[in-house]
């Protein structure tokens, strides 16, 4: 049977990037949004609310995918409701699939929040994981929307007979408008805003994340590890840590990102606001400068998200991921992580999402 593949999620981040790699693997290729359009040619784009079952089986009614690729997720103000809404996308996609006995992978991103505590512990004291973070680490004691996906999917593994593999990604780099975490396009807007009005592009983390080392995932090279897995027999059933493969740290890629874009910049100086207090004010500002540039978004809320890119920066300590899981098992696939930052940023000037 040929290969189609459901991406439920394909405007997101990593759903969007996976499209394009499966498209470039010529798969067939559907993707479920919500609302937004998927402009991708090849694509077929379905639209329905992943938690209106009802919906979902209309739009879902002649589609029989062979991989089910899951990116979808939906951010609540606790994290009691992320666990039931993000177990239900899972759940209802996985339901709507089962009397068709077509899906024979389905594959999940989730993320460092596995290790790292959900968003109401994130990385506070108690939750600190040893670093590198590596698969074999146990879910922490706490309630965690990541573990109620994982728990549903395997669930409708056991039920339905299909192979599973999970994505436990850091933070993403990759091209999206209008998603919930982006921290390439939040600096890159960060950046420009510094270049408009003169002020330095200033560090607004902790000491730990300035000086230590970290890693990051390009959302393209999480796409080619979703591909491997779904196609592997080995991957099968497994979970597995997607980071680029090198290391940097903000000392040093700080400067290079302040000097792409022509600005001073300031390093880690205690008491500096966070990201999200830097950048407050902006929104009336970024629509002048859309207007002058002839921007696509005018919004500043669509092209940044500083209170993610917060969570990252303020960490209290060095954060980096071990791959050795999927490297021994074949997937070598490498990014380098100053590319990941650069293309972003050029495709962000060629698309007028930032000015060129
Ligand atoms: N972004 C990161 O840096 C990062 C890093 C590590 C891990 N993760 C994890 O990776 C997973 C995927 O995140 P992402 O950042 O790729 O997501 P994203 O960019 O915010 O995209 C979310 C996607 O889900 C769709 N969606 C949301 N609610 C829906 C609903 N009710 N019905 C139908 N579609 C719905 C959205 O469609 P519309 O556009 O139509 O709303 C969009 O396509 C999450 O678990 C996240 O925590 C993300």
């Amino acid at each position: 049977m040929k290969n189609t593949a459901l991406i439920v999620g394909a405007s997101g981040i990593s759903g969007n990037n996976l499209a394009q790699e499966l498209l470039n693997q010529n798969w067939t290729t559907y993707g479920i949004t919500r609302s937004s359009d998927v402009d991708l040619k090849g694509l077929y784009n379905v639209k329905a609310d992943l938690l209106d079952k009802a919906a979902l089986e209309t739009a879902l009614a002649e589609i029989k995918p062979t991989h089910v690729f899951f990116t979808a997720w939906m951010r609540k103000d606790t994290e009691a409701k992320n666990i039931k809404v993000n177990a239900a996308l899972v759940r209802n996609v996985l339901d709507v699939l089962a009397p068709k006995q077509s899906v024979k992978h389905v594959a999940l991103v989730t993320g460092l929040k596995h290790y790292l505590g959900p968003f109401d512990a994130y990385a506070q004291e108690g939750f600190l994981p040893e670093t590198p973070v590596r698969t074999e680490h146990p879910r922490l004691a706490v309630d965690n929307f990541y573990y109620a996906q994982e728990d549903e999917l395997f669930a409708a593994a056991k039920r339905d007979g299909f192979t599973w593999s999970v994505h436990r990604a850091h933070t993403m780099i990759g091209l999206a408008v209008g998603n919930l975490m982006n921290m390439g396009s939040t600096l890159a807007a960060y950046a420009t805003l510094c270049k408009e009005t003169g002020k330095p592009f200033t560090w607004p983390g902790s000491e730990a994340q300035w000086k230590g080392i970290s890693d990051v995932t390009d959302a393209r090279l999480l796409a080619k590890q979703f591909v491997w897995a779904a196609t592997t027999p080995e991957a099968a059933n497994q979970a597995f840590n997607t980071a680029n493969g090198d290391v940097f740290r903000w000392e040093w890629l700080w400067k290079e990102i302040a000097d792409y874009f022509k600005v001073d910049y300031k390093g880690y100086a205690p008491g500096t606001p966070d990201l999200e207090t830097l950048m407050q004010d902006d929104a009336a500002l970024w629509q002048q400068i859309a207007e002058k540039y002839n921007l696509a978004e005018t919004n500043l809320n669509r092209v940044a998200s500083p209170w993610h890119t917060d969570l990252d920066l303020g960490r209290p300590i060095e954060v980096m991921t071990d791959m050795s899981k999927s490297r021994k098992l074949g997937f070598t696939a490498y990014q380098d992580t100053r590319d990941s930052f650069f293309d972003l940023f050029d495709t962000l000037k060629a698309k007028h999402i930032i000015p060129a």
